[in-house]
């Protein structure tokens, strides 16, 4: 196997034998294929794309590349959910809890910043001495104590996915619907699940921003997960602006904390509710999602949701006793030394805010990777003071901009500036009617 070879074929829009594709991606495994022919390949495949044959093998290898879990004498049914990505998403941290304490057990394996995206593993590093590098060995005490338990990919899952991944992030190649599914479902795949539920993003933030290729997308995982014996359900929801207010790692906890204590925006909660409702009838826990949504109602508004994160964060190593004063110092969440309000030049109706601006904004401030080693400051972001469809008059404040300095603050409200369109007020009202994405816009499920 001449890896340039195969490079080429895949560039020139052929289609690769399974053998060949699979003794590619095992040279790469074991260090006879290099980064640089990888990259490569990933841009081949992202603009060539994978049969379903080659999409089968590349799930394949990438899942046995490492371990799967294996699930023991499991107290209740095991069930995830994972998102393609997206702009202030923060529901993870909010659903694992909320899910535990529902009855599921939830082995959630998260990933760290995607492009334009954050990830829930760096969300998690804001909570000071938050462990997600745990031993599998200690990923199920957690699991079994506290019915959830979250951590980054391990060298023994699916390695090959996290080095991928790295390269992806650093080189344009993250938009590819065969490599999103293959990423996803190898990981998923790999926890040996009884349910799984993917939010696939649609809109501009996402990285499939339009609903047919956000539809493809999620057909391809349920696929990949039936054809696996495993339920699979999608559903396809907003990001068009992003999701909440809050767009920066420590903010965004602090914004799941406020939906786990019955609180937070009413997108996030929404989404929420009904990504648990999901998993719910994913996992057999019930068969309506209305009951599914009204048991989450119930955890989240009863305080047991948010009892089960303590537990979390106290059994990954975090002190939890910052739930009871988010800014105590230093125990607590990391604040910005600067923050400054972005106003809006004009009056208007908030016709658009879009997520990218803020994503790429919340990198250039420190909050994401340009390297694929690089240290992030969770203590920087934003927070959002306006949705679509507001009214706002000139001088009113679009966002708050937390920096770490006085170019951070600039930048920060040069990103808001970029993100947030208004349009003008005609005298007889309204002259551009904003419009929403639905959060939940369609449901995809197994044939
Ligand atoms: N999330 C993943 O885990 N992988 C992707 O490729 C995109 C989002």
């Amino acid at each position: 196997m001449i890896p340039q070879q195969i490079v080429g074929r895949k560039r020139d829009g052929g289609e690769l034998e399974p053998k060949e594709l699979r003794s590619f991606l095992q040279a790469y495994i074991d260090g006879a294929v290099g980064d640089e022919q990888m990259a490569a390949f990933l841009m081949a495949v992202y603009f060539r794309g994978l049969s379903p044959a080659e999409l089968d093998v590349l799930v394949d290898v990438m899942l046995h590349s490492g371990d799967v879990l294996s699930p023991g004498a499991s107290a209740g049914p095991r069930v995830d959910k994972h998102s393609t990505g997206g702009v202030g998403d923060k529901v993870s941290l909010a659903l694992a809890p909320l899910a535990a304490e529902m009855g599921m057990i939830v082995p959630m394996m998260s990933g760290r910043g995607l492009g334009h995206t954050g990830g829930t593993l760096d969300k998690l590093e804001a909570i000071h001495g938050f462990r997600t590098r745990i031993s599998l060995e200690e990923f199920d005490r957690v699991l079994e104590s506290v019915g959830c338990a979250m951590i980054g990919q391990t060298d023994e899952i699916a390695p090959l996915d996290r080095r991928l991944y790295a390269l992806r992030d650093v080189t344009a190649t993250v938009s590819s619907l065969p490599l999103i599914t293959a990423s996803i479902m190898s990981k998923k795949l790999a926890e040996s699940l009884d349910g799984l539920v993917l939010d696939v993003k649609v809109g501009k933030g996402a990285f499939l921003p339009e609903v047919a290729q956000a539809r493809e997308l999620a057909q391809a995982m349920v696929r990949a997960g039936e054809a696996r014996g495993l339920a699979t359900t999608a559903v396809l929801s907003a990001m068009d602006q992003p999701l909440g207010r809050a767009i920066g790692h420590g903010l965004e906890v602090r914004e799941a904390v406020a939906c786990l204590a019955g609180g937070g925006p009413p997108d996030l909660r929404e989404l929420v509710v009904r990504l648990a409702a999901e998993m719910a009838v994913a996992g057999g826990v019930t068969d309506a999602l209305e009951a599914g949504g009204a048991m989450a109602e119930a955890a989240l508004d009863g305080g047991g949701a948010l009892e089960r994160f303590a537990r979390l964060v106290a059994a990954q190593g975090g002190d939890p006793s910052f739930l009871e004063d988010l800014d105590a110092g230093g125990r607590g969440l990391p604040t910005a030394p600067r923050t400054t309000v972005a106003t809006a030049p004009e009056g208007g109706i908030v016709a658009e805010i879009d997520p990218l601006p803020l994503g790429y904004g919340l990198i250039s401030l420190g909050g994401g990777r340009t390297r694929q080693d690089q240290q992030i400051d969770h203590r920087v972001g934003f927070e959002l003071a306006v949705r679509v469809g507001d009214q706002v008059s000139c001088g009113q404040p679009l966002a708050t901009v937390h920096a770490a300095d006085e170019a951070g603050m600039a930048v920060g409200v040069r990103a808001v500036g970029d993100a947030v369109r208004l349009a003008g007020v005609a005298a007889s009202g309204r002259d551009a009617e904003p419009s929403p994405l639905p959060i939940v816009l369609e449901r995809v499920v197994g044939s």
